[in-house]
């Protein structure tokens, strides 16, 4: 039986936007989803404010109604307690939190968080419902000398030891070479490594769960290169960086369907 995996595009703000800003985008990024038809059943779209616009955007997500998920950008391993400046997932289930990113590439870099703390969070985010959005990926230096995959693998098995096979999770495949680089990888680089990525998850959670995990490619992800990784079979969505902060340019990445002609 073929699984279908909805596409998920997700907006990862980083540091940009403060809330009174994050109401004007969302708004403008719904009036444009709108005016170009835009249907959830084909692509779904996630947008990752920082902590302190999460509240706004959820009001504005609930009044307007609008066909947008929400997503945070780190959360805590820990439920609560003495933890100063850490967020609980137990706080961004309470905001209608879809889902939360962990272990990106510039947290692993500026808060050196090891897999073990990716994992821990990852567990962290199962337990309150949130579903994590795991990011893996190789530097420059990895991938000259072990190639690209190895280290996303290892990242991944990590991760996968932690959490039960009927978890739900997006894996999020991104070269850091490629984060904001404005080089990103060759549709086939990211069909290669997330091809194994989903081996990967074969191999630990079986075949099944493996078949219906959305595996996204990030790193210098535009309107213009996004419908050459949609068309490879494992790549399921792309985690946006810099393009997300541009409402038309992010606009135009969720209806790749449209422009497939465009790569
Ligand atoms: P970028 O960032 O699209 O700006 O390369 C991607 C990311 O860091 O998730």
């Amino acid at each position: 039986m073929d699984v279908v995996r909805t596409p998920l595009i997700a907006g990862n703000w980083k540091m940009n936007l403060d809330h009174l800003q994050a109401i004007a985008f969302v708004q403008k990024l719904a009036w444009s989803l709108k005016d170009h038809d835009y249907s959830a059943d084909k692509v779904e779209v996630a947008v990752f404010p920082p902590f302190t616009d999460l509240r706004s955007v959820q009001t504005l997500i609930a009044a307007d109604k609008l066909p947008l998920h929400l997503g945070a950008q780190d959360l805590s391993p820990h439920d609560s307690g003495a933890h100063t400046g850490d967020i609980s997932g137990a706080f961004l289930a309470q905001l209608n939190c879809q889902y939360v990113i962990i272990g990106h590439s510039e947290r692993r870099a500026d808060h050196h968080e090891a897999d073990e703390l990716v994992a821990a969070k990852t567990l962290a985010a199962v337990k309150h419902g949130l579903i994590p959005v795991v990011c893996v990926g190789e530097t420059a230096e990895d991938r000259d000398t072990h190639g690209a995959a190895k280290i996303p693998v290892e990242q991944l098995r990590v991760v996968l030891e932690a959490i039960s096979q009927d978890s739900d999770y997006v894996i999020a495949y991104e070269p850091v070479w490629a984060i904001g680089s404005g080089t990103p990888a060759t549709a086939d680089e990211a069909e290669e490594v997330c091809a194994v990525l989903r081996d990967t998850i074969a191999n630990s959670h079986g075949q099944e769960r493996a078949e219906s995990t959305r595996i996204l490619y990030g790193g210098s992800v535009k309107s213009g290169n996004i419908a050459g990784f949609m068309k490879r079979p494992n790549v399921d969505g792309a985690l946006v960086g810099g393009a997300s902060l541009d409402v038309d340019e992010f606009s135009a990445i969720v209806r790749f369907p449209d422009h497939v002609t465009l790569d």
